[in-house]
């Protein structure tokens, strides 16, 4: 079977999944997150190289203040796992999105985060954290526009390669498939530059209930595909027989 490169995954469904257990909301957020550390070492398992999860878009301070408030906290104990996580298990988190909105504090542990994980060989790990497309490619243009301004480079100089080091996923490549649990067919402001020719799968299953076997599954489904474009190199990234897996 090939092995995707990249996985990106949109982790949706945690308030669903824990309503329908007669649970509160941010139970489901508790879980997803467990499940978050459970997965995450499922895909290195799997041999995938790059893991992009979205965790909260520039859209969701649009929820209660309760919500907010228990995501935020959510994230303060999920950064101090991930940087034991990331210790253990040899990771190199780097983190998607526009960290000013952030508390102090919490900003604060997501740069020790990367920077502690920094040289780490293992699973490469982004965590998008408030995160849109749309607001990273206008941060992107200001930045070139201030290089620009500043004579770094010229109009010809602004090719899609240039972009998208502008990117916050500059260095890292494209997804090449893309998961969104819990039903719903729509992108939510993710990865819009990125994802121009990855493979999307969309599955019911809530994210606090997705498991090894749904992710392998994800991977069967992208094996029977036949890519185009942004494909990656067959030999380098296989585990077992290709021939044997490609068409079912
Ligand atoms: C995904 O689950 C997690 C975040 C967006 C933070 P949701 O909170 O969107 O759960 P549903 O989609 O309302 O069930
Ligand atoms: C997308 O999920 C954002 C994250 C998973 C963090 P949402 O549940 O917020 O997306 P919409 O609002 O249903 O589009
Ligand atoms: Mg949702």
């Amino acid at each position: 079977m090939v092995i995707p490169q990249h996985v990106a995954i949109i982790l949706d469904g945690n308030g669903r999944w824990a309503r329908s257990k007669g649970m509160p909301r941010n139970y489901g957020h508790v879980k997803g997150a467990k499940n978050l550390e459970v997965i995450c070492r499922d895909a290195s398992d799997l041999g995938i190289k790059y893991l992009t999860v979205y965790l909260f878009s520039t859209e969701n301070w649009k929820r209660s203040k309760e919500e907010v408030d228990a995501l935020m906290k959510l994230f303060r104990s999920y950064t101090k796992t991930c940087i034991r996580m990331a210790r253990d298990n040899n990771m190199k988190v780097r983190i998607l999105g526009d960290p000013a909105p952030l508390d102090k504090d919490l900003q604060e542990s997501l740069v020790k985060l990367a920077e502690s994980s920094k040289n780490n060989t293992g699973l490469n790990f982004q965590l998008a954290i408030n995160y849109g497309s749309r607001d990273e490619i206008v941060r992107a243009v200001r930045r070139l526009a201030e290089d620009y301004k500043e004579g770094n480079l010229g109009k010809e100089d602004i090719t899609e390669e240039r972009f998208a080091s502008y990117l916050d996923t500059a260095e890292i490549p494209d997804p090449d498939l893309l998961i969104r649990t819990s039903g719903e067919l729509r992108l939510s402001n993710y990865l819009m530059w990125q994802l121009a020719y990855t493979e999307f799968y969309f599955t019911e299953v809530p994210w606090p209930a997705f498991t090894k076997e749904d992710l392998k599954k994800a991977i069967e489904k992208y094996n029977c595909r036949e890519r185009r474009y942004g494909g990656i190199d067959l030999q380098e990234n296989t585990v077992g027989s290709v021939k044997n897996d490609q068409e079912t």
